[in-house]
């Protein structure tokens, strides 16, 4: 959708001319897979692909949400926020203002025009991306001042108590942080952060969605936390740490002893992603791509045997990727379960690859994968029309 075409869906859903467009990003993740919530340090860049808000101030007590491609204007009452939990549509909207309101933000009335442009359930983050585009609205909308971090963990908490799903601060902060051709390298334990160029040379970041259809992700993603939650108060028995993330390889070693199960192949994975991240930065700095490459399989192998968040389809696309001799590396990325994946692919053989890896996927897996054209991009923008 055009700006133009955006516009005009605005003034066809409310009848008058939006006077605002706020953005947010979708996000890929290079490196560090479900450590986010363990402490860990994760490697995300923003999306061209986004959420989009054409958006107008009406005052009042009303909050009006559109959306392309669906029919009707679900309505909010800013003084009865707590009532929407159950909503399917509209549910991020009103947790974000539930808890923007609860920090002091007035929420003021406004329409609000959504075109998503990050596909739905495709482990791009569509829910960050609109849970921090509509905070910002709300934040310009009442007149205050707000920090992007700030907005990112009131994004997240509206996931986490009202959504209801455990996630980790990756995505939201992703969307709301991230720079034009950079990727982040945030340290999930105190939200430090450093900008890492994305300079890839003569590769390319080939994004696909595997298109597995929807299939309960957030229960399954709820379970690993816990599990991971169990490996960490065990082992805190023997060690003096606040979180997985702080045990090294080697530590883990001597302790893994005290675990046994799923619950040690999870914790196994986390720490040996950890290690996998700081590898793979060192890597992308000194431009060792065939070095990151190697290291973004050795994630996946590990989050389809360890932490068992793969499935079939997850992995033949990868699979399909790495035979490709222009393919340095691939793995699946976000929660799992189904969504997409990245590969690191030679610029020049991008087409064939896209050809013969969706041919192979969809002889193998009986419906077709996507391929996204993405650039990296700044995570939120904010424009007058
Ligand atoms: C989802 C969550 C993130 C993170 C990833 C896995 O995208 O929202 O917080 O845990 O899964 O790395």
């Amino acid at each position: 959708m055009t700006k133009t075409e955006g516009m005009q869906a605005f003034q066809d859903a409310f009848g008058a001319e939006p006077t605002d467009l706020f953005t947010a990003a979708g996000r890929i993740n290079v490196i560090g897979e479900h450590i986010d919530y363990c402490g860990g340090k994760v490697f995300p860049a923003a999306l061209n692909l986004r959420c989009n808000i054409y958006a107008r101030k009406t005052g009042g007590k009303t909050v009006r949400l559109a959306f392309r491609g669906i029919d009707g204007v679900v309505e909010l009452c800013v003084d009865t926020l707590d009532a929407y939990r159950e909503l399917k549509i509209g549910n991020y909207q009103a947790g974000v203002a539930y808890y923007l309101q609860e920090t002091g933000v007035e929420i003021v009335g406004c329409d609000l025009y959504y075109d998503c442009t990050v596909p739905f359930g495709s482990g791009l983050s569509s829910s960050a991306a609109i849970e921090v585009a509509t905070a910002v609205a709300f934040c310009e909308y009442a007149g205050v001042a707000y920090d992007k971090v700030q907005l990112a963990l009131i994004s997240q908490r509206a996931e986490n108590k009202y959504a209801g799903v455990n996630c980790g601060i990756m995505d939201q902060f992703a969307s709301a942080m991230g720079k034009k051709d950079h990727a982040v390298l945030l340290d999930c334990s105190d939200l430090s952060y450093e900008y890492v160029p994305l300079r890839l040379g003569e590769y390319a970041l080939v994004v696909a969605n595997c298109n597995k259809p929807h299939n309960l992700v957030e229960s399954k993603y709820n379970v690993r936390r816990q599990e991971v939650e169990t490996a960490l108060k065990t082992l805190q028995t023997k060690a003096d740490v606040k979180c997985l993330a702080e045990i090294s390889p080697k530590l883990f070693n001597e302790l893994k002893y005290l675990l046994s199960g799923v619950v040690a192949k999870r914790a196994e994975h986390v720490v040996m992603e950890c290690d996998r991240v700081s590898k793979a930065v060192a890597a992308l700095k000194t431009g060792d791509l065939v070095e990151l490459g190697r290291l973004l399989n050795e994630s996946h192998y590990s989050l389809r045997d360890l932490y068992e968040v793969t499935g079939k389809e997850l992995d033949a696309l990868t699979a399909f990727a790495r035979k490709e001799p222009s393919c340095l590396g691939s793995r699946m990325i976000g929660a799992g379960f189904g969504g997409c994946t990245i590969s690191i692919v030679k610029k020049t053989e991008t087409e064939g690859f896209i050809r013969r890896v969706g041919k192979a996927y969809h002889d193998a897996i009986g419906y077709k994968a996507s391929f996204y054209e993405t650039s990296i991009e700044d995570g939120i923008t904010v424009e007058k029309l």
